[in-house]
């Protein structure tokens, strides 16, 4: 009775927030793994940025630039107390990949290098060590989680890092990162977090965590596109040369030599995407507000609700085990397997009631073709989703059931 209380009125107050909820009543949006919608705080700031003092950070001597510098710069604190980390270990990026290939030149590593990464990563971070490092990957048990003991037996002389998902975007399953971290300490190799799925539905402490590297995306929590965040340990970024070169990186430079600002401001070369940082601290700022304890205990009312719902229908199924710490994305597929599941999408969002989901491999090849799976359905819920969304996607299954069974 309490949670079914909290779970309304949590909902209540939340989806008022989202115009494109309000302005859109006939999409229901379950594709928040993909991108998250914005709430009017993140509109606002970022209109405000471009209505009342555009200009560039850290470059011009106005006051519209000083403002932009200090929002910039405040979203760096907000991140930072965010994941519990110092501003000076954040650097701002384009997106979680772009934060994964600046580690990737950041750290020099070359084919004779081992990284160790899992089955269960986006191309994200796969293919950045794939094509440059000797990248050795791991499976997953028949609990859903990355088999540590074969990361163990995988480590060796050479190995100099583990990189690997906090949370799928496929499975929607929770990985061990402390068991991980662990190995990656007892063998003096650096970690690194993808945390780009968990970073919105659980709360992230990086010094408790004690990873060395961290990456996410502003836009799967809320905030715009075009910034991501790489994390740095303070003792590993200080060592660190600058990768990306060019304006607003330097102290001082001459024909011969060249005195670099400090981290993290050294690793951002260029004008940054600034009216979307400032959005991304709008988006913590919102998040921070409702706590989010509160947004995971939400989410876990939702995931509990949709697990519940989605696995008494017989005729789809669940390609991947579905772990008992789980975040609300589930992917599934028709029991028809002869059904293109692209067709099944197109159904679902040509109704009148359209239902807004993602189909195809998620950007996880590797794990697919592991599994010989030719792509699934991916329904993922944020707080803007409610219970009745849930039924809405049960319903709308009913309606195609005599396609897909
Ligand atoms: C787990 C995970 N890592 C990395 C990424 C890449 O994020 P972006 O496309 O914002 O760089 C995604 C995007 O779906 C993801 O889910």
């Amino acid at each position: 009775m309490q949670n079914s209380i909290f779970m309304d009125d949590f909902y209540k107050n939340t989806v008022k927030d989202f115009p494109l909820i309000n302005k859109n009543q006939n999409v229901i949006y379950m594709d928040s793994a993909a991108t998250t919608l914005k709430p009017q705080k993140v509109i606002d700031a970022v209109n405000d940025f471009y209505c009342s003092y555009t200009s560039n950070v850290f470059r011009g001597d106005h006051l519209f630039s000083e403002r932009a510098s200090m929002n910039f710069e405040n979203t760096r604190r907000l991140v930072s107390s965010y994941i519990n980390a110092l501003p000076n270990e954040i650097i701002f990026t384009q997106n979680c990949t772009d934060s994964i290939n600046l580690l990737k030149n950041l750290l020099n590593l070359t084919k004779s290098d081992v990284v160790i990464s899992s089955i269960l990563e986006h191309h994200s971070n796969y293919l950045p060590w794939l094509m440059n490092t000797n990248l050795l990957t791991v499976n997953i048990d028949n609990d859903g989680m990355i088999n540590v003991d074969e990361i163990l037996q995988k480590i060796n002389k050479n190995t100099k890092l583990i990189a690997f998902t906090y949370v799928s975007n496929v499975t929607g399953n929770i990985q061990p990162i402390e068991d991980i971290i662990k190995i990656c300490k007892e063998n003096n190799i650096l970690s690194l977090i993808d945390a780009t799925q968990a970073v919105a539905h659980k709360p992230i402490d990086v010094k408790k965590i004690d990873c060395d590297f961290l990456a996410f995306s502003a836009h799967k929590m809320l905030g715009p596109s075009g910034v991501g965040v790489l994390y740095i340990k303070d003792e590993i970024i200080r060592s660190l040369k600058p990768f990306k070169l060019g304006g607003g990186m330097v102290d001082q430079v001459d024909r011969s030599e060249v005195i670099f600002k400090d981290p993290p401001h050294c690793f951002e070369a260029g004008t940054p995407a600034i009216e979307n940082v400032i959005g991304f601290g709008a988006a913590i700022e919102y998040i921070m507000q409702k706590g989010i304890e509160n947004v995971s205990l939400y989410l876990e009312g939702l995931n509990r609700y949709a697990l519940a719902k989605l696995k008494n229908l017989d005729f789809i199924r669940f390609p991947f085990i579905i772990a008992e710490k789980h975040i609300p994305v589930f992917t599934f597929l028709p029991e028809n397997g002869t059904i293109d599941i692209k067709y099944v999408s197109k159904l679902l969002s040509g109704r009148k009631n359209s239902i807004a989901l993602n189909a195809g491999y998620q950007c996880c090849q590797p794990l697919y073709s592991n599994f010989k799976i030719n792509g699934a359905v991916r329904a993922s819920f944020y707080i803007y989703n409610s219970k009745k969304d849930i039924d809405e996607l049960v319903n709308a299954l009913y309606d195609i059931k005599k396609f897909v069974e």
